[in-house]
């Protein structure tokens, strides 16, 4: 936590008058911290109390009434190294899922690169409100990190769960985070993504529905764990959230073969999620194909290069290669079959029978499988959480 600079969000719940405490044991704790406080907070703890214990003036507003100075949001959202949110109530975790910025907090938390923490404190039934519910899961979606709320006697008396959590699980929470984010360093990621299109004509090409959503999350877990990640991914509209990925583009599976094969030699890890075309066409046509002069009646087909069975071959003691498997049927003994042909260290399996896994969703059901015959199954979750599991089994191989 030494030299951490935290941004602590305080919006306005009884549970806000903890917020003194963890302002403390952060500062204790050797970190920075600057309090963005919501108009509302300032009814539950006062400024005064806050700018105090955390030696800097505690912002509320978009700018000091006197003198007419500036808050930049966009500042604060790039000098934190976490913005911890605590306490979360219902309505500052709807504006936050929602995107309304219409407090400086808010404001801060959509500016803010740096890894976000939500504690929420509320009454029970607001808690488990289908609309904080989902807002939750929202933000869980996002990335961010909620710290659940303890169950207990709430301020409204009823028993249930709603409390903030402690301010020294918080910080014990902030400082796993800090040395996760420190358990990949020195090591080299290589991800491959996204779909390759493999050109018929100038305008035409076979190409497949991979959105490289799960490429790119997998990437921005190894990076957020210190990782240095390389993505050569095929063609997809999706970006990395992480600074520290580097990404090469390529189209074809050769362009993404030649790619691999350039950097592996260096990389400690490299999975392959790419949905790489089987076959490309023999030939490449110069010219547009056109309706009226050619009739074509086939397109001959070549077979691609199998990047992950030619990194198989390749691989040197020590270096690890994951693959995927996306099947239709007999799942278990197509994943292993793969496993054992290209020489994987695990294959991470989905089936496109499982309504939300696979292409083009958000969501993905996967099972982790392991040369021995072994077998992880993992509930359906949100492609970061999945990101998230694929990356811990990883680090314990
Ligand atoms: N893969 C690859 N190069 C290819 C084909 C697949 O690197 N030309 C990788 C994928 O990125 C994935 C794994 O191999 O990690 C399995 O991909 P999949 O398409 O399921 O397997 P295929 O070998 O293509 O078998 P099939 O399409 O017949 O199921």
């Amino acid at each position: 936590m030494q030299g951490k600079h935290i941004i602590l969000g305080i919006t306005g719940g009884i549970a806000a008058y903890k917020s003194a405490t963890l302002v403390r044991l952060l500062v204790k704790a050797g970190a920075e911290v600057q309090v963005v406080m919501t108009p509302n907070a300032k009814e539950f703890i006062t400024p005064v109390t806050l700018s105090t214990l955390s030696g800097k003036p505690a912002i509320s507003e978009f700018f000091t009434a006197n003198t007419g100075e500036w808050h930049s949001h966009v500042d604060l959202g790039l000098w934190a190294d976490a913005m911890v949110i605590a306490p979360a109530t219902a309505s500052t975790i709807a504006k936050m899922a929602n995107g309304v910025a219409d407090n400086m907090l808010v404001t801060t938390y959509l500016s803010a690169k740096a890894p976000v923490f939500v504690a929420p404190a509320m009454d029970l039934d607001m808690m488990r409100h289908p609309s904080t519910v989902r807002n939750l899961d929202l933000l869980r979606s996002y990335g961010n990190h909620i710290i659940e709320p303890a169950a207990g006697e709430l301020a409204s008396h009823l028993i249930g769960k709603g409390r903030m959590e402690e301010p020294e699980n918080i910080v014990k929470v902030l400082d796993a985070f800090f040395n996760e984010s420190q358990s990949l360093k020195g090591k080299k990621f290589l991800v491959t993504a996204g779909p390759t299109y493999e050109k018929i004509d100038p305008v035409r090409f076979i190409g497949n529905y991979s959105s490289g959503k799960m490429g790119y999350a997998i990437a921005d877990e190894a990076a957020s764990r210190g990782a240095d990640v390389t993505i050569v991914s095929g063609p997809v509209s999706v970006t990395p959230s992480h600074n520290n990925v580097k990404i090469i583009n390529v189209e074809s599976a050769k362009e993404m073969l030649a790619a691999c094969q350039n950097i592996y030699p260096s990389c400690d890890v490299a999975i392959m999620t790419a949905a790489v075309a089987d076959y490309a066409p023999a030939e490449v046509q110069d010219h547009k194909i056109k309706r009226e002069k050619d009739e074509v009646d086939h397109i001959a087909l070549v077979k691609n290069p199998d990047i992950a069975a030619t990194l198989g071959r390749d691989k040197q003691p020590g270096q690890l290669l994951i693959g995927f498997a996306l099947e239709t049927d007999n799942e278990l003994s197509n994943a292993a079959d793969k496993l054992h042909r290209k020489n994987l260290d695990m294959i991470v399996l989905n089936s496109l029978r499982v309504p939300g896994a696979g292409f083009r969703t958000d969501t993905n059901q996967v099972s982790i499988c392991y040369p021995d015959g072994s077998r992880k199954d993992y509930s359906l979750k949100s492609k970061r959480e999945v990101a998230s599991d694929i990356i811990d089994a990883i680090a314990d191989l």
